[in-house]
């Protein structure tokens, strides 16, 4: 595997629902190990992006290439086996369970067997080994025992990407991973981020905080009205005049 091919490639992307033109002609290639950032103001279809993507919704023109491999007409759990993990803006917890729990289904699920809550974990056992491990990366392993439910926004996030890990995906898609975090935990949040990044997992990744965007990110894509307006360096992006008016008078 070389460094420089694309993990993840979009070749023309559009969709149309009803007579709205939602995505169009959106192309762009992520090669492995890289981060990219994807900006745009409300309703530019970073989120439809995201779904076309994991395969939530199929596109009515182009091609998905996963590592190489026409996902285009693959369901989400055909995708998410081939390694693309993601998680959404609402968040996903069982929150009656551990946190530990949480985690363990999620390894489970990447280990193979079955995926059950009526078998015991047993300490030692391969799932709870391996969700152990993802706390620990994200830094939680202290709430292991903890109710889901009871956690901080920031937590549940930090919960969110240990179960991303525990499938041990190749590519990963954050859809706005800050949202709802109280400000004192943006920082270590993006920290984990970090470490996902430096593992050399391909990640794309929406983002309103500018700040985080810019301190994290190789590339940065730029959407407007369902269409790519740049993909480029943080710092080219930021001084590019299209973006610059793109922005005028709308809200990120
Ligand atoms: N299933 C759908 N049917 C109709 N319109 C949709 C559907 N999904 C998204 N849209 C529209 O597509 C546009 C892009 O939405 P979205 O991807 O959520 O934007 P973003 O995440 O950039 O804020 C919006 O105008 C939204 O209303
Ligand atoms: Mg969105």
């Amino acid at each position: 595997m070389t460094s420089d091919h694309a993990m993840l490639a979009l070749e023309g992307i559009g969709l149309r629902i009803g007579g709205a033109r939602i995505l169009e002609g959106v192309s762009l290639e992520v090669p492995a190990g890289q981060m990219l950032g994807v900006i745009g103001p409300n309703g530019a279809g970073k989120t439809t992006l995201f779904n076309v993507v994991s395969g939530v919704v199929r596109p009515t023109a182009g091609r998905v290439v996963l590592d190489g491999v026409d996902v285009t007409r693959e369901p989400v759990h055909r995708r998410a086996t081939a390694g693309l993990g993601r998680t959404f803006q609402t968040s996903s917890l069982f929150p009656e369970l551990s946190v530990l729990e949480n985690v363990r289904l999620a390894a489970q699920a990447r280990l193979g067997g079955a995926t059950s809550l009526v078998r015991i974990p047993r300490a030692g056992d391969a799932a709870t080994t391996r969700a152990l491990d993802c706390l620990e990366e994200v830094g939680l392993a202290h709430r292991a025992d903890a109710e889901a439910s009871g956690l901080a926004h920031g937590e549940k996030r930090k919960v969110e990407i240990a179960m991303l890990l525990a499938q041990d995906p190749k590519a990963i898609l954050l859809d706005e991973p800050m949202a709802g975090v109280a400000s004192g935990d943006v920082p270590a949040i993006t920290e984990v981020i970090r470490r996902l990044h430096r593992g050399g997992r391909t990640v794309l990744m929406v983002e309103h905080h500018m700040e985080v965007v810019l301190g994290l990110v190789d590339r940065v894509a730029v959407m407007h009205h369902g269409e790519l307006l740049a993909v480029d360096t943080p710092e080219a992006v930021m001084a590019n005049p299209t973006v610059q008016s793109a922005y005028l008078g709308e809200a990120m």
